[in-house]
């Protein structure tokens, strides 16, 4: 008898093949996150859920799969959507995908970088919309990319990819993490300063650490008011990083100079929200590891850390 599973989206084939080969899968097949209710019925009895981060994987959900429940396989990095306390009281294990999706991220956060900095999307539309007349000598004047001063806030893998990228333009890089060493700095040509510092001296500002009860809100109004008036904030990791109250009221009132999102929070933005409404913010709907390769290899890590879990194997990719 093969492990019972719940797959909670359709995940690409490298990795469903590989969970249907190996268990006995059910899999909530709409492209729309599975409603709390259904999923609620549809992991009871499963030795394992493949989960994406649109669902919170709780106590609730753990204990209406039942004790069986061994393993919860992320199909993201991030998992701030599960509760880990719970996981361990009940002795399930969690896996991610980590490494496969750093360049893609770090691609996005660079690109919204240049987008704000240079103010791409609203040069696009500006030519869609027919106000393109002639060349001018002020015409969408934008801020520096080469030779600026990039503050990355949590180096870890994909902060650190972000700093590689940075370097290809000549940046000068400040990096900033609570237990982040001189020496792990140099290493991407970044130098460690405070938090302080780095919202002060930095004329981008990229969050690269992972969302908990330490960094949400790590943007809030108080930081923001440190930060230049022209700087422009940077944010692929999670929405609640940033009290978004907070950034839309540094815009409004042009406390920053913009700010380039692939998250936001709550996801998915609603259209009426007034980020949107502003021409020096750009928002796109959390795409950072959206790129054919990369979500395929996720899809195949998030596969294999299911199996293992209901086979009893170590976790290739376990959260410890
Ligand atoms: C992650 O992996 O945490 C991203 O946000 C989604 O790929």
């Amino acid at each position: 008898m093969k492990p019972k599973v719940f797959v909670t989206r359709a995940i690409f084939d490298a990795g469903l093949d590989l969970v249907r080969a190996a268990c006995d899968a059910n899999v909530w097949e709409e492209d729309r996150p599975i409603p709390r209710d259904i999923l609620l019925e549809r992991v009871r009895g499963v030795e394992g859920i493949l989960s994406l981060l649109t669902e919170r994987m709780d106590g609730e959900v753990m204990d209406a799969a039942g004790p069986q429940l061994k393993v919860i396989s992320q199909f993201a990095v991030g998992y701030d959507n599960v509760d880990v306390p719970a996981a361990r009281e009940r002795g399930i294990k969690i896996g991610n995908t980590p490494g496969v999706l750093t360049d893609a991220t770090a691609d996005i956060a660079f690109a919204l970088l240049l987008a704000t900095g240079r103010r791409i999307v609203e040069g696009a539309d500006y030519v869609r919309a027919g106000h393109w007349k002639t060349w001018g000598p002020a015409l969408l004047l934008g801020q520096d990319v080469t030779g600026a001063t990039l503050g990355i806030v949590g180096l870890g893998r994909i902060g650190q990819a972000m700093a590689r990228r940075a370097a290809g333009f000549d940046m000068k890089l400040l990096a900033y993490g609570p237990r982040l060493t001189d020496e792990e700095a140099a290493e991407v040509g970044a130098k460690r300063v405070s938090l302080d510092e780095l919202l002060r001296e930095s004329d981008y500002v990229s969050l690269h650490c992972p969302l908990n009860a330490d960094t949400r809100h790590l943007m809030n109004r108080e930081t923001f008011a440190k930060m230049k008036p022209t700087s422009i904030l940077i944010n692929t990791t999670r929405g609640p990083v940033v009290d978004q109250a907070a950034l839309i009221e540094a815009i409004e009132n042009k406390v920053i100079g913009g700010a380039g999102l692939d998250v936001t929070d709550p996801e998915p933005l609603p259209a009426d929200n007034p980020l949107l409404t502003f021409p020096n913010v750009v928002v796109v709907p959390h795409i950072g590891s959206a790129s054919v390769r990369t979500r395929n290899k996720m899809a195949e890590m998030s596969a294999l850390n299911l199996i293992a879990g209901v086979t009893g194997q170590p976790l290739p990719n376990e959260v410890k």
